[in-house]
């Protein structure tokens, strides 16, 4: 059973999300002595932040033989350039600081994802991490909840999948005229979309042991994301894309 090759690493924290500014995670491996690698990853991150916010996509290499390093960064789909770009510029800041001296780091935002490795990993799909947020509380009229999320679930990983939606998919629904459930799905778009739609289903697989009957969710993997919450949280409809004082339990999950 692949599952039982997860463990719970580290720990499990309440995150109260306040503010999309702030790093919801990161993961650092494989560390280096190298002062050249430094460099690449230098170069690689301010080729990344300037054509990634533009495009909303972009990978990037640098340097040679032991040197080289690979990069990728990706925005929300529903973000604007200017949260793109002002994210991004933090990301590419904060990571190697986040990870310094490791040859492997990534780092997970509300509206953006950058990451760089020695390793060549464009195209490849990762699920071997996983960071998982759940809201502390759970809908009170759950009769039905699950379900209704698994079926927005499934339209917005078609979307997500369907070509020339860019890897992204969002939706709604009423669930009872007090509840409407936001969606999203999201891969990087350098996987092909039988790629994308594997890593998206395996992330959905994360539900019934984290998300039954909760308020929101999110799984986030390296090569894909997907959540849910019952306020809206992506643009538009450009009402409150945030609702201050909710509570997240998070868990980091290692293959
Ligand atoms: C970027 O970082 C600065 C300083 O920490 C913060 O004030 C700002 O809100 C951040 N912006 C984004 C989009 O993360
Ligand atoms: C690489 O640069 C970071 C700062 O960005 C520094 O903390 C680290 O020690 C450097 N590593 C090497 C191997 O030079
Ligand atoms: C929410 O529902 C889950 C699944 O039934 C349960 O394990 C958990 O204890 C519930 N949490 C609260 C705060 O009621």
């Amino acid at each position: 059973m692949a599952l039982l090759l997860y463990h719970l690493l580290l720990f499990s924290l309440i995150f109260n999300l306040t503010t999309s500014d702030d790093p919801i995670g990161q993961y650092c491996d494989n560390s280096f002595t190298n002062k050249k690698l430094n460099q690449s990853i230098n170069a690689v991150l301010t080729d990344l932040s300037t054509k990634a916010s533009i495009a909303g996509f972009a990978t990037s290499s640098s340097g040679q033989g032991l040197s080289l390093v690979y990069g990728l960064a990706q925005c929300r789909g529903d973000v604007s350039t200017e949260d793109c770009s002002a994210c991004l510029t933090n990301a590419s800041i904060a990571l190697p600081k986040l990870c310094p001296s490791e040859a492997d780091a990534r780092v997970w935002y509300d509206y953006c994802f950058i990451r760089y490795n020695t390793k060549n990993f464009i195209g490849d799909s990762d699920t071997s991490f996983a960071i998982i947020l759940y809201n502390v509380e759970n809908v009170t009229d759950s009769e039905g909840f699950d379900e209704e999320v698994g079926s927005l679930m499934r339209k917005v990983r078609a979307l997500a999948v369907k070509p020339g939606n860019g890897e992204f998919g969002r939706g709604t629904s009423v669930f009872n005229p007090f509840i409407t459930i936001y969606a999203l799905a999201q891969c990087t778009k350098d996987l092909q979309p039988l790629t994308c739609a594997q890593c998206l289903s395996s992330a959905v697989e994360k539900f019934p042991d984290y998300c039954t009957h909760r308020k929101g969710c999110r799984v986030l993997y390296t090569s894909c994301i997907v959540r849910y919450e019952i306020y809206p949280f992506f643009f538009p409809p450009g009402l409150s894309h945030g609702e201050s004082g909710q509570h997240y339990l998070m868990t980091n999950l290692h293959a």
